[in-house]
């Protein structure tokens, strides 16, 4: 019962240096670094800044995921994915796996040099696409936050 209690202790840990570090990239530095003319020099801040972030959000994504699915385990809960009122578990599950997609796969093999490129060519229309990205991954984390906590607590 402890380690159940650890886990989820762990699994709001990982959610908040995640999802809070992402609502921070959003709303923060995305739009601070649009204003920025230099387009070299965005460019750089920005992988810098979101380089660093990565290591940070690639270690929650780790502890947010194993927590999860031991909780699930613990509570031989495997069935509410087979359940539409569990919306919010399938939510949850959804976003880990695109994050842990994008994180460990899709950036490192082509996303980081795709956008690289891209940032080159034309750097508003580039930056752009990012923010809308990273607004549309934070609306629905958050909702799945939303969902997660009432359904957790009996919603
Ligand atoms: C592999 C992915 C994930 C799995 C298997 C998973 C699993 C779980 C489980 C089993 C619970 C406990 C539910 C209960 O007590 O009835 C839970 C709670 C929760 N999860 Fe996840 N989760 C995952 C990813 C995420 C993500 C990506 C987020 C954030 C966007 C998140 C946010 C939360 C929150 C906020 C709670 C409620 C904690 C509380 O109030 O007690 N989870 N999760």
């Amino acid at each position: 019962m402890e380690d159940f209690i650890l886990a989820r202790a762990l699994h709001v840990i990982g959610v908040v240096l995640w999802i809070g570090g992402m609502a921070f990239v959003t709303t923060v530095l995305i739009p601070s670094l649009k204003e920025i003319r230099d387009s070299t020099n965005k460019l750089a801040l920005f992988e810098q800044l979101e380089g660093r972030f990565a290591v940070q959000a690639k270690v929650a994504t780790v502890v947010t995921g194993i927590s999860g699915f031991y909780m699930l385990e613990v509570m031989n809960a495997w069935d509410r994915y087979q359940h539409l009122e569990y919306w919010w578990m399938h939510l949850m599950t959804l976003i880990w796996l695109v994050f842990t997609l994008i994180l460990f796969v899709l950036e490192p093999l082509f996303l980081h040099r795709w956008f690289h490129e891209q940032a080159k060519k034309n750097s508003t229309e580039a930056f752009s696409q990012v923010h809308r990205l990273h607004q549309i991954l934070l609306a629905l984390s958050l909702l799945a936050v939303f969902g997660a906590v009432a359904g957790a607590h009996g919603f």
